[in-house]
């Protein structure tokens, strides 16, 4: 269970680069997972546009072409717009502007020591990524974070590192613009707002915590301004940081929520990814994806079909550990090993599951994708409930920086 920050929301917000199409990976490593949090907390979900630009600048047909296909794939795999907001991070200008002004305040050396900087230019390194607009991919990550005060960041572990970044640059934002002129007099004033017994014991709380450090104290006290009614967003912001004895929470820090989905193998034993070459596409014609698993490497030392093999150095067991039942696995292992089953026929069940699990997927791409306005229709509705949070949120971050004169 994640504890919960100061003025935390439980809002999940996460983000996919279009830069081509969804295959299995996706769907077992992130997608399964949003369907998952849909249903247990309030979900933003958006196509990060702006981010392939960074890397894929030299080539933006590719990111015109996976838009929608990508939202067509979210539907397609269960992500309910009913349940979910879905939008496109490029018809929200407000993460342009959130992301200026935070670059204001970002140090340099927090960008370049991000992990995936030095990582992402060696390994594309036939590619110019030495931009302003690369270096600042993290700092963008963290605007769209902000911009919606997201509670939880559901991510890979490739991506720890940007919602850290997220949680440095939130505090740093709060300490230089959260002590607004005046600010302990509007604490004072907020605490009255929330009735008298309540702002007692909110008053008894805060003096336990900043003068004792009790812990418990600060988490009661959080736990009862989070269910304050009265209180307006701005005012919960003030209490929250008058708790500590700092200033206004405008940007509350995040935490990353790590997806525990093992990591789905692809057709050559490593992880399954665009860049090995090794994926099963979502929406790949059932008789290419049979043949591709009928035709994929097994245990090389298993030249003839008496030849023992050995499931361990092969490729198609670790698909049967995601799909296969404890019955089947025994069947692999002692069929394999003992020269019982061919390699066709170990490979028949995983064909039949992965046929049978995207049956009702593909059924609904194909209903998706035959009506594009639909389509069209749910993003537009979510791109107006993302704008309406990001305006809200960019109107205190523009009062505390000193930008509300026009
Ligand atoms: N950087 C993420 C990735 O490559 C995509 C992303 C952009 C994102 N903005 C985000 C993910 C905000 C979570 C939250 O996968
Ligand atoms: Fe691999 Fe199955 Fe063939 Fe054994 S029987 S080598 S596990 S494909």
């Amino acid at each position: 269970m994640n504890s919960v920050l100061p003025g935390q929301s439980q809002r999940v917000l996460s983000g996919m680069r279009p830069t081509g199409r969804l295959h299995l990976g996706h769907y077992h490593g992130v997608l399964k997972n949003w369907v998952e949090l849909q249903n247990q907390y309030e979900c933003f979900f958006f196509v990060a546009d702006w981010h392939a630009l960074t890397t894929h600048y030299d080539d933006p047909q590719v990111i015109e072409d996976s838009v929608w296909d990508m939202v067509v794939d979210w539907l397609a795999a269960g992500v309910d717009p009913q349940n979910a907001t879905l939008f496109i991070q490029s018809r929200i200008m407000e993460h342009a502007e959130l992301h200026l002004l935070l670059s204001m305040i970002t140090p340099l050396g927090w960008l370049e020591r991000v992990p995936s900087y030095k990582d992402q230019q060696a390994r594309l390194h036939n590619k110019d990524l030495g931009t302003y607009g690369f270096l600042g991919y993290p700092l963008l990550q963290s605007a769209d974070i902000l911009i919606y005060r997201a509670g939880l960041v559901p991510v890979g572990d490739d991506q720890v590192a940007h919602v850290e970044l997220t949680r440095e640059v939130a505090r740093r934002f709060n300490h230089l613009f959260g002590r607004e002129p005046g600010y302990e007099d509007k604490a004072r004033e907020a605490v009255k707002k929330m009735g008298k017994k309540a702002g007692k014991l909110y008053e008894q709380l805060r003096t336990s915590f900043l003068q004792k450090g009790d812990q418990e104290a600060l988490e009661k006290a959080r736990a009862l301004l989070q269910g304050q009614k009265n209180v307006s967003l701005g005012d919960k912001e003030r209490l929250f940081g008058y708790l500590e004895g700092g200033g206004k929470i405008i940007l509350p820090e995040p935490q990353a929520l790590l997806t525990t989905a093992s990591k789905m193998p692809g057709l050559d034993g490593q992880k399954m990814s665009k860049s090995y070459g090794n994926t099963i596409g979502l929406r790949e014609d059932p008789g290419e994806i049979e043949k591709k698993l009928k035709t994929m490497p097994t245990d090389p030392a298993r030249v003839r079909r008496d030849d023992a093999g050995n499931p361990d150095i092969c490729p198609v067991w670790p698909l049967h550990e995601v799909y296969s039942d404890d019955k089947t696995r025994k069947w692999v292992r002692q069929g394999c090993t003992s020269a019982g089953i061919g390699c066709l026929e170990c490979k028949q069940p995983l064909v039949e599951a992965i046929l049978v699990e995207l049956e009702p997927v593909q059924r609904r791409a194909r209903d998706f994708s035959k009506d594009p306005m639909l389509v069209k229709n749910i993003v537009s509705e979510g791109c107006r409930r993302a704008q309406e949070v990001a305006e809200e949120t960019m109107e205190d971050v523009r009062e505390s920086m000193g930008l509300a004169y026009h």
